[in-house]
């Protein structure tokens, strides 16, 4: 295998209305994967850069397309929930996780039995496994019959890539091939729960499966304390990934908490160059105001803001703003997905009007 940063990348597309039709990719795609290869595909959340998760010198080929630090341990995908009994000691827990909300955009870590690598652990005792519901990822993991290991397809620091371009744009070079399945119908990552020993959940990173879907469905859930503030000094890190920057535009970001008129005259009496990340409603009243707006949609359609999130961080940071501002995200359903990856892409910079 050629040096990791300068592969001749394949690409192809599959489209996630008929995989079938993509059958001679996914086939060509799963030969890579089986011979230690790196393949990108798409899943429902972000898209994936995977890796045989049973291949510790595989897996190690993730980090290095990355630049990812070797102590943050990967998601291991499968094709279907029972797979994850091979991976890990599925308490009962798992299986009652897995009949509501799988295949999904939740990922359960559980200890880890010792086929695992430590180089997908990063060392530690559990794994982390997620069942896709992607057509295209589902169909790629059926027909390369060993677990995947896919962290978000972007290199370490910038936004998880949610289209094909986005992906091209960190990857090429980088990874084996690059299959295009469009775009991603989430755009934040997948809801990240441990199973606790006495059968309660903690969340370590709230995505589309909310809190409130967790706690209708009967768990005992808590709320890990870095999914909504900032981790304290010599705080223990329950998932590591909490304690990178991961989406850090160039300029700095701050977030505004207050209603929308004392957001508008805060940004009036600004001087320097600014984005402003809007909602719709906004953006007609502050089209006078000197400052390059970016809808984020509609104030109540937290879905479409989580679609277009990172699309919006990677355009903003592709101009040179001096300053970046965008409404502080509310904290309930899909809202809590946005506040914590906005206050860590704005490393906890909220400005309180
Ligand atoms: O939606 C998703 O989950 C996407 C798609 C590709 O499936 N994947 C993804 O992977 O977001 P990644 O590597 O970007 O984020 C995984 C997070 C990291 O913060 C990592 O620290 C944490 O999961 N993690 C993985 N294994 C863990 C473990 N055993 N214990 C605690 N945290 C773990
Ligand atoms: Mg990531």
């Amino acid at each position: 295998m050629k040096d990791v940063n300068q592969k001749k990348t394949l690409y192809a597309s599959v489209s996630p209305d008929d995989p079938a039709a993509g059958r001679e990719t996914l086939v060509q795609a799963s030969l890579i994967l089986r011979a230690g290869g790196t393949v990108v595909f798409p899943t429902e959340t972000v898209y994936g850069l995977g890796a045989n998760a049973l291949d510790p010198e595989a897996a190690a080929r993730i980090y290095a397309a990355k630049g990812r630090p070797a102590d943050n341990p990967l998601i291991v995908h499968i094709a279907e929930p029972y797979e994850a009994d091979a991976l890990c000691v599925c308490p009962p827990m798992y299986a009652r996780l897995a009949r509501a909300f799988m295949p999904g955009p939740l990922t359960v870590i559980m200890p880890a039995k010792p086929c695992v690598p430590k180089t997908v652990t990063a060392g530690l005792s559990t794994v982390a496994v997620r069942c896709p519901a992607h057509p295209v990822a589902h169909a790629l993991l059926l027909e390369a019959g060993v677990p995947v290991a896919a962290p978000s397809a972007n290199l370490s620091g910038s936004p998880s890539p949610t289209c094909f371009r986005h992906v091209k744009e960190d990857m090429d070079g980088r990874v084996d091939m690059i299959i295009d399945g469009g775009e991603c119908d989430f755009g934040v990552e997948s809801t990240i729960v441990k199973i606790e020993d006495d059968g309660s959940l903690l969340l370590l990173r709230p995505g589309a499966v909310t809190l409130e879907d967790l706690k209708s469905f009967g768990a005992d859930v808590t709320v890990a304390p870095a999914v909504l503030g900032a981790l304290k000094e010599g705080e223990t890190v329950l998932s590591p990934g909490m304690k990178y920057r991961h989406y850090a535009p160039k300029a700095p970001l701050y977030l505004l908490d207050g209603t929308l008129e004392k957001r508008r005259k805060f940004l009036a009496e600004q001087k320097a160059r600014i984005a402003y990340l809007a909602y719709a409603e906004e953006a007609e009243q502050f089209e006078s105001l000197s400052l390059a707006l970016y809808s984020l949609g509609e104030e109540k359609d937290t879905k479409g803001q989580a679609k277009c999130l990172f699309r919006l961080l990677r355009d903003v940071d592709k101009e040179n703003y001096d300053v970046i501002y965008a409404p502080l995200p509310p904290m309930d359903g899909l809202g809590m997905a946005l506040y914590n990856r906005m206050i860590r892409a704005a490393a906890h910079q909220i400005i309180k009007l």
